[in-house]
């Protein structure tokens, strides 16, 4: 019996893959730095019996109605809304994500984001490297607090709880809204249950780490900006299309809010010439949230054990669509 069909779009060590190898036929697309092309990812999907794949990869019902062997999509993230998943669990195939491995590292990185918002860091950085320091003054790339003020976590999962964890330590105020209570953020970290429009009218800071749902595309749109405050602090690490872009470049444009950190866009990768990056109360990461080496090794692990563990008819660690298999 051949040995089942394995793709992955991204280079991976082959230290990782190892134990799939012994099991399976594994490709890779190995480019570095360019995704794997559409009419590749489709071919190599149609003799698969799993992927391995990115979140910049779109497994769509036309990739998935003509992928007649495929069993399991191993996705590298947490977050799988370029899967279809309603088509994928319809045709018999597991989606499996990787929560929990990537909490606590895109918890720092979503709190440091924050931070280097309020004390314009990136800004102070170029400005040193630049030249441009040539006398101390007072009010020299002066920012705002983050110790002792109100944060707003939209999106009160495993992520939320970990920033709030956080922001419990510089002393802030935690808001949350979320479609559902946290108990654990409000008994553990004092955190306060609001509506969406009373999180954004209150906090300082209003951190984004909601999925891309039908009900979250465009959440925060120039209605949002306009209530929060005109001091106050966007950060985004969740998805970019849950923000109206155009509207967010409008209110920081009119000062309706301070500033923005932004670790995910509407299209990925942005072009450099994009209106938002040259604003200088932005500041852009290119979606690093869990991007350690330590975490990211530890996410392909259990993509491996995943496509593993599905190849051997076997129920997956972290599945999607739970339903799968029974
Ligand atoms: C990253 O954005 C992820 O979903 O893991
Ligand atoms: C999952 O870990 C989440 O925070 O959404």
């Amino acid at each position: 019996m051949s040995k089942p069909y394995v793709f992955i779009t991204r280079k991976i060590s082959e230290e990782v893959l190892a134990p799939l190898m012994e099991i399976a036929e594994v490709h890779s697309w190995n480019s570095e730095s360019e995704a794997v092309p559409r009419e590749v990812l489709l071919k190599e999907a149609n003799k698969a019996d799993a992927l391995l794949t990115m979140l910049s990869d779109s497994v769509d019902q036309a990739l998935l109605t003509q992928a007649p062997n495929l069993k399991v999509i191993a996705n590298l993230a947490v977050g799988f809304d370029n899967i279809d998943v309603k088509v994928a669990t319809e045709q018999g195939i597991a989606v499996c994500n990787t929560p929990d491995v990537l909490t606590e590292t895109t918890a720092d990185l979503t709190f440091g984001l924050m931070l280097a918002t309020a004390r314009r860091l990136t800004e102070a950085e170029t400005y040193v490297k630049e030249g441009n320091w040539q006398s101390w003054s007072p009010y020299l790339l002066a920012g705002s607090d983050v110790h002792h003020k109100t944060i707003g976590i939209v999106g009160m999962g495993k992520i939320g709880q970990a920033v709030a964890r956080r922001a419990k330590g510089f002393g802030m105020e935690i808001l949350y809204h979320n479609r559902s209570r946290n108990d654990v953020a409000e008994n553990e970290l004092g955190a306060m249950y609001c509506s969406f429009d009373e999180l954004l009218t209150e906090a300082d800071y209003v951190v984004c780490l909601t999925p891309l749902t039908e009900e979250t595309k465009h959440l925060f749109d120039a209605d949002a900006f306009k209530r929060m405050k005109p001091s106050s602090i966007f950060v985004n690490v969740g998805r970019g299309q849950v923000v109206d872009e155009t509207a967010l470049i409008d209110a920081l444009s009119k000062k309706e809010i301070a500033g923005a950190g932004l670790d995910v866009f509407y299209q990925e990768p942005i072009g450099a010439d994009h209106p938002l990056l040259k604003l200088p109360q932005v500041v852009a990461l290119p979606h690093i949230g869990s991007a350690s080496v330590e975490t990211r090794t530890i996410m392909m692990e259990l993509c491996r054990d995943n496509i593993i563990a599905v190849l051997n008819d076997k129920r997956p660690k972290t599945l999607v669509n739970r339903e799968w298999g029974r």
